[in-house]
């Protein structure tokens, strides 16, 4: 009988630099922050912004976007359920080796279903996982259509689009939500620094 696919006989190697030692050379604490939404809700700029903004305090950070991954380590997967299911347990294994790499990692993937945030959430110590809800209306989504894809949606020509004909499932208890102020989506580098607050606050940027 094959013993190449099943997991007994695995051990776990201690190593003698632990996330401790790592966090105080880099001065903060590892932590995900999981930014989720629509396509189009501004996910990779706020991203993006974020990781701008934690460079210029010196503070290490790396992101991983749904859509780079999907170029490499997930790019045997489509977006049907299960391959949605296992693109997001893949991102949020990685996201947790960068955390125990003392990294701020900052994850932006639309990961619609709650199920898999979830899982997510829970491959890491409660306060670590923070998730970041976009919460900016469909038709905002839509008007902005930076890649096209509603449009194709619309027509037919995308199957299974989130928000159009798959579901998107609203965080219930996620630690930050970006919502438009007076029907404007506020400035990125506004939303940056509202996520950064939080990360200050809770002493992720510093080692005491
Ligand atoms: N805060 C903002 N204010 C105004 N425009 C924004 C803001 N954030 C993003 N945008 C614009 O919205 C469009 C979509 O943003 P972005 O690519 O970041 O979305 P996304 O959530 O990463 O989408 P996808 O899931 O398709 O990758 C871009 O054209 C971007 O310039
Ligand atoms: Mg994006």
């Amino acid at each position: 009988m094959s013993t190449l696919n099943n997991s007994t006989n695995i051990f776990w190697q201690e190593c003698p630099v632990g996330k401790v030692e790592r966090q105080k050379l880099l001065n903060q604490k590892g932590c995900v922050v999981w930014i989720t939404g629509l396509s189009g809700s501004g996910k990779s700029t706020l991203a993006c912004s974020l990781s701008r903004e934690l460079h210029s305090k010196g503070k290490l950070s790396y992101i991983l976007d749904g859509d780079n991954l999907r170029h490499g380590l997930n790019k045997d997967l489509g977006f049907k359920a299960e391959d949605r299911a296992e693109n997001i347990r893949r991102v949020g294994e990685v996201a947790k080796l960068f955390a125990d790499a003392g990294l701020i990692c900052i994850a932006s993937l639309i990961s619609p279903y709650r199920k898999d945030r979830d899982a997510c959430r829970a491959m890491l110590p409660e306060p670590n996982f923070i998730e970041v809800f976009m919460n900016m209306p469909l038709e905002l989504c839509e008007s902005r259509d930076a890649k096209g894809l509603y449009k194709l949606a619309r027509a037919g020509k995308i199957k299974g689009f989130t928000g159009i004909d798959d579901p998107y499932e609203r965080p219930l208890n996620c630690e930050i939500e970006i919502e438009q102020k007076d029907g404007v989506c506020p400035k990125p580098a506004a939303l940056a620094g509202q996520v950064v607050s939080y990360l200050e606050d809770k002493g992720f940027l510093q080692v005491e």
